[in-house]
């Protein structure tokens, strides 16, 4: 194994990317780790220079970028430019590109016809799509064709309609069963970790410790071998964050009081000044 194996994937000196065998390491030691989403290259470069191991481009942008109330409408056109600005954007995080609903679900060639963009066109190192048992094929072609692959299950969002809005799932014996169901097929298909959304606590732990992948939970409790958040609602942008969501900063209030200054400074005429001019 090479020596890199060994250092931590949080904050660990590492040159080059990491990769799916830093991930299964990581996991191997238990040791936590901490994925976001990105949209942009300027903050995921400060994400990446942070040390977060794994970047996320998520069909969330339909929310946080388009301004749409779910992810439904996203396109692959939409998320392949997004895709490339945070590759050229980062050194050492993987990036993640997230196929959107309707871009895989038909059939595995579908899938692997989407993949391919995302790999060629943007130059993503692995992509995530949602659902369980019902998407094995369709994972089992990316595996074969060396696209790795981060599973989805739970209050997966592409089926909001289908859940009658955004619930916590896997509540009862039943529903929760499925869901170690899903979460073992993603595994035996060959998916190298699996993105857990919206279940209970004791769920996220049951699953964690069933499977020999990572698990990353979102509201999926505190036993996830990683944690994954929509950046906007980490760092206070978003005008609310959901309740599995903690608000390290509110961005948004500095972005208020920065622009309100700016727009006062140019009506009174002291922006810009003679230090911002040319002589
Ligand atoms: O699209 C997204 O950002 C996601 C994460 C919240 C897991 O799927």
């Amino acid at each position: 194994m090479p020596a890199r194996d060994s250092e931590p994937l949080y904050g660990g000196k590492q040159s080059g990317r990491v990769t799916i065998r830093d991930i299964a390491a990581a996991k191997a030691r238990g040791e936590k780790w901490a994925m976001l989403t990105a949209y942009d290259a300027l903050t995921a470069g400060i994400f990446d220079e942070t040390g977060i191991p794994v970047l996320l481009v998520g069909d969330s942008a339909g929310n946080v970028v388009f301004g749409h109330d779910t992810t439904v409408p996203v396109t692959v056109d939409d998320l392949i430019p997004l895709t490339a600005a945070v590759v050229r954007g980062t050194k050492r995080a993987m990036i993640v590109a997230d196929l959107p609903f309707g871009s895989y679900q038909s059939s595995p060639a579908q899938a692997l016809e989407t993949a391919s963009r995302f790999l060629k066109e943007a130059g993503a190192h692995a992509i995530k799509l949602e659902g369980g048992q019902r998407v094995a094929p369709q994972v089992e072609e990316l595996v074969a064709a060396g696209v790795p692959v981060m599973a989805h299950i739970g209050l997966t969002p592409q089926s909001v309609h289908a859940f009658g809005g955004f619930r916590v799932q896997g509540r009862g014996d039943e529903a929760g069963e499925r869901l170690v169901r899903d979460a073992k097929a993603m595994e035996a298909a060959g998916a190298f970790s699996v993105v857990l959304e919206g279940i209970p606590a004791e769920l996220g732990a049951r699953i964690t410790e069933a499977l020999s992948i990572p698990t990353i939970g979102i509201g999926a409790g505190a036993e996830c071998d990683a944690q994954v958040l929509v950046w906007q609602d980490m760092a206070g942008l978003s005008p609310r964050s959901p309740k599995f969501a903690k608000r390290y900063a509110e961005i948004g209030n500095i972005l208020r009081e920065a622009a309100a200054e700016y727009a006062s400074d140019v009506a009174s005429g002291a922006f810009p000044s003679e230090q911002y001019s040319y002589k």
